[in-house]
C-alpha cells in the first residue's frame, strides 16, 4: 500500500502571518523511514526523466534535493538567497505567498544542455520554483521535471509552470 505521507506533516494555522496555514515538513524529516520513502518517490520520478543534475532553492529545497542527488549519484546545485554565493552569479526575482525575494546561482553551476530536476519542499504560488527554473535556463540547463513533497492547490502554482512536468507527493 502507498505510504500516507500527510500524517508526517504538521499544519500550523496563522504562521508566519495571520491567514497562512503553514505546512511543516519537519516531522517527515525526523522520521528516517518516511524521509527515505519520500526521497525514493522523487528519485523514481527523476530516473524516469533522465535527470543529470538536481537544483533546489534555499533553504528547504536543499533538504529535499540533496538526498535525491546523493541517492542518484549525481550533483546538486543550490539556488541561494542574496549575499550567500562567493563567485559570479545570475539572479532571478520573484513574489512569495508572504513577501518578495530573489535567488542566485553560480554562473558555472549548470553545464549547457544538462537535464535538470528542480525540486523543493512545497509548491505554493510557484514564485520560488519559477525563479529557480529561470536561473537554470539562463545557464543553459534543460528542466526535465519539477518535484515537490507538497502542492498547495488553492494557490495555483501549476499555472505558473505551464509546459513543465510536475510531480507532487501530497496535495492540500
Ligand atoms: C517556502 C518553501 C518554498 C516556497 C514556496 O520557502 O520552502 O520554497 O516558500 O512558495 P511559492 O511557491 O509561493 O514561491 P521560503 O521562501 O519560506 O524559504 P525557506 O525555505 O528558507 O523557509
Ligand atoms: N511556503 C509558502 N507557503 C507555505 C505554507 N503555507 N506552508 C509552508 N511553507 C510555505
Amino acid at each position: 500500500m502507498a505510504t500516507d505521507f500527510t500524517k508526517y506533516i504538521a499544519s500550523v494555522p496563522d504562521y508566519p502571518e495571520k491567514g497562512i496555514m503553514f505546512r511543516d515538513i519537519s516531522p517527515l524529516m525526523a522520521d528516517g523511514e518516511a524521509f527515505h520513502a519520500a526521497t525514493d518517490e522523487i528519485v523514481k520520478y527523476a530516473k524516469n526523466k533522465g535527470v543529470e543534475m538536481v537544483v533546489g532553492p534555499e533553504a528547504r529545497g536543499f533538504i529535499v534535493g540533496c538526498p535525491v542527488a546523493y541517492e542518484m549519484g549525481i550533483g546538486f546545485a543550490p539556488a541561494r538567497k542574496q549575499g550567500k554565493l562567493p563567485r559570479k552569479t545570475v539572479k532571478a526575482s520573484y513574489d512569495l505567498e508572504y513577501g518578495q525575494s530573489a535567488l542566485y546561482m553560480h554562473e558555472d553551476a549548470i553545464k549547457p544542455g544538462q537535464k535538470v530536476l528542480v525540486t523543493d519542499d512545497l509548491l505554493a504560488t510557484g514564485g520560488t520554483i519559477g525563479a529557480t527554473i529561470q536561473l537554470v535556463e539562463d545557464l543553459g540547463g534543460i528542466v526535465v521535471g519539477t518535484a515537490f513533497l507538497i502542492e498547495l492547490k488553492d494557490l495555483h502554482g501549476r499555472d505558473k509552470l505551464k509546459g513543465y512536468d510536475i510531480f507532487s507527493l501530497m496535495e492540500y
